[in-house]
């Protein structure tokens, strides 16, 4: 009897590990840029403006049609579906909340917030707490907190992931499908992620933040990017 009662406690422990397990992972969801865009309001205009919001407007045929022939792509082909190309060229491919190919895509289809800042659902929350909390009593929030809710504080491994995403690269994670974009097609394409951190034209321009989050992690580059920030627009969810 005592046997068949601890089996069952077992039981009932990997049950409540596999649903905690599958609570935090769906929390760790796209949402689309609408979302951070409603308040980043200065972002979010800086960003519209950028070759990624654009990106996959590239896939469509004839678009581009001068760099598709020299990377020996047909210029006239679709490749708006073509499971080769979308994933580099949209927010969140293939994960939780993330674009799939012949879904609805709600403020998924470019490279937009969350493929550089990370899925947002949960600390997108953080952030409307932390400001109001801030706001009211001039109460900050430590900054870990946005870390634990998977928000990105390193960003180089995600630039990479489609950046230096080709054979013979020298980031060790590259695996297909590749980028057809590569310094041997155009020395251009070379990727340096310390020179391409700093193209407001490529990333967004950086707006002042008030310090509501305070503490590590920083990425090393924020004193840099926030000198030369400007007094941005906030909005309201
Ligand atoms: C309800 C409004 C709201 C929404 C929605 C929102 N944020 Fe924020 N966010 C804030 C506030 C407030 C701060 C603190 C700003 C400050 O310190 O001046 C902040 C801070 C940030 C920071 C800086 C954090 C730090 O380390 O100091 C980043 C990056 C950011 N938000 C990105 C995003 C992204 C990406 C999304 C969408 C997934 C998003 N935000 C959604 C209100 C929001
Ligand atoms: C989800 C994939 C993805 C991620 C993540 C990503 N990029 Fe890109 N990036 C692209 C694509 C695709 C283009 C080309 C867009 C187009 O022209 O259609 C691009 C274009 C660029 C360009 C050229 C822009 C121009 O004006 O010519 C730069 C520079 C760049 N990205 C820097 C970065 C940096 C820095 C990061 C990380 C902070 C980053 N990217 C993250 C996919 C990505
Ligand atoms: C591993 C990620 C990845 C995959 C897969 C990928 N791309 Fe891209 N693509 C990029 C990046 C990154 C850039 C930006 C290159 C730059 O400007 O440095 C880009 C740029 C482009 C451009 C703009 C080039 C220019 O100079 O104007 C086109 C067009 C394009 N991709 C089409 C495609 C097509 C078609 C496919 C599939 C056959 C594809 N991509 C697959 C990452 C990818
Ligand atoms: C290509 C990658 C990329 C994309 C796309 C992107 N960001 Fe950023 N963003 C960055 C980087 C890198 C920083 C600097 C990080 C830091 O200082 O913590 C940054 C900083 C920020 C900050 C901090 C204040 C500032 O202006 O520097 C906010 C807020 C922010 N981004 C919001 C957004 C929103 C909203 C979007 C979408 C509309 C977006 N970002 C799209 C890479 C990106």
């Amino acid at each position: 009897m005592k046997i068949v009662a601890a089996v069952a406690v077992k039981l009932w422990l990997v049950a409540l590990l596999i649903a905690v397990a599958g609570a935090a992972q769906a929390q760790a969801r796209y949402e689309g840029h609408k979302k951070c865009g409603s308040c980043h309001r200065s972002q979010a205009e800086s960003w519209r403006n950028t070759k990624h919001a654009q990106a996959m407007k590239s896939l469509e045929p004839n678009a581009r049609a001068e760099a598709k022939r020299k990377a020996s792509l047909d210029p006239a082909k679709d490749y708006t579906a073509d499971k080769d190309c979308v994933g580099c060229h949209v927010t969140g491919f293939e994960r939780e909340g993330g674009y799939r190919i012949g879904a609805r895509n709600l403020d998924l289809d470019s490279v937009a917030c969350e493929s550089c800042h990370g899925p947002g659902r949960q600390y997108r929350l953080l952030h409307r707490k932390a400001g109001q909390a801030f706001e009211s009593e001039r109460k900050t929030t430590p900054r870990q907190q946005l870390a634990e809710a998977g928000e990105e504080k390193e960003f180089r491994e995600r630039c990479n992931a489609c950046h230096l995403n080709y054979e013979g690269s020298p980031w060790t994670g590259a695996r297909k499908p590749y980028t057809p974009f590569t310094p041997k097609v155009d020395p251009k394409y070379a990727f340096d992620f310390d020179k391409a951190l700093d193209d407001d034209k490529a990333v967004h321009e950086h707006f002042k933040l008030e310090g509501v989050f305070t503490g590590p992690p920083l990425p090393p580059f924020r004193d840099r990017l926030q000198a030369r920030a400007q007094p941005g627009v906030m909005g309201k969810e």
